[in-house]
């Protein structure tokens, strides 16, 4: 047993998706959540960057003691972990695996959409990881580089939202997928505004559920569960801490407090 938090971290709001699945599975964890909402959008930047900055958030968790760490970020997943995680002396769990076995329950005719951030996309680890397990499933990708941003603005489904749905997915909706990928985990917030263009016969899977599964099993096996402790929660950004208190908390569905601002590029 090891009452020690777990660090979820993500480019912004996106990892809160994921905490609040972890949350919901495995409500005796504690979690120490970083948003580097300062510095997003990741997808729009180069790997070499988006390594900097997730060096600087791991060393950051890190020194807080975490147990385990949670990247809640599939274009950190896809750029910088392979790189950094041999230097990482704790379990990492990354959200690509995840969301690909999701994918891959779901789709009933093996034609399987993903759209994510442009890294993401470019990187082609999606692609990768559904044909590791299946290679006749047929993958349409698309990068929607916009999405991170109206999260991060609180327009998950208005009128430009919609619009920019529109524009990033018809090409996809031609293509008839039963399955799309949410492949970056800010998305789900988004979901309504795809549902009106993609309809309610394609299936949208993200990361967040199998993630929560891998996490409780891993948990388990490496008797790090935090077995009859009671949950704290501490967030940190790197941004305003009121826009992150009052968007986290429609994410979260609950008030969120505990929430500190801090300055990563200082402590480099
Ligand atoms: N939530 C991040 C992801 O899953 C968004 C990346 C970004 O900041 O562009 O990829």
């Amino acid at each position: 047993m090891d009452k020690r938090p777990i660090g979820v971290f993500d480019s912004g709001l996106g990892g809160l998706t994921v905490l609040k699945e972890i949350r919901k599975l495995l409500p005796e964890e504690s979690v120490i959540y970083f948003g580097d909402n300062g510095r997003t959008p990741y997808g729009t930047k180069s790997k070499q960057t988006v390594i900097k900055y997730t060096r600087q958030i791991v060393s950051f968790l890190l020194s807080m003691d975490v147990k385990l760490l949670v990247v809640a970020c599939n274009t950190i997943s896809a750029l910088a972990l392979p790189e950094l995680r041999p230097s990482i002396h704790v379990p990492v769990l990354e959200v690509i695996e995840p969301g690909s076995v999701s994918a891959l329950k779901k789709t009933r005719t093996g034609r399987i959409g993903v759209i994510a951030t442009p890294a993401t996309v470019t990187s082609g680890v999606y692609r990768e990881a559904i044909h590791h397990r299946n290679p006749g499933v047929l993958i349409f990708q698309k990068a929607c580089p916009l999405f991170v941003n109206l999260v991060e603005e609180g327009w998950w489904d208005n009128e430009i939202t919609r619009m920019v749905a529109t524009e990033y997915l018809t090409e996809l909706k031609s293509e008839s997928i039963d399955t799309l990928v949410l492949g970056c985990t800010h998305y789900p917030l988004l979901s309504e505004a795809i549902r009106k263009v993609m309809g309610d016969g394609v299936v949208q899977v993200s990361s967040a559920e199998e993630l929560a599964i891998a996490l409780k099993e891993l948990l388990k096996a490496q008797s790090l569960y935090a077995a009859g402790a009671s949950a704290n929660y501490q967030y940190y950004t790197s941004d305003s801490v009121e826009k992150f208190e009052e968007l986290g908390k429609l994410i979260l569905g609950e008030k969120i407090d505990n929430v500190h601002r801090v300055d990563l590029d200082c402590r480099a």
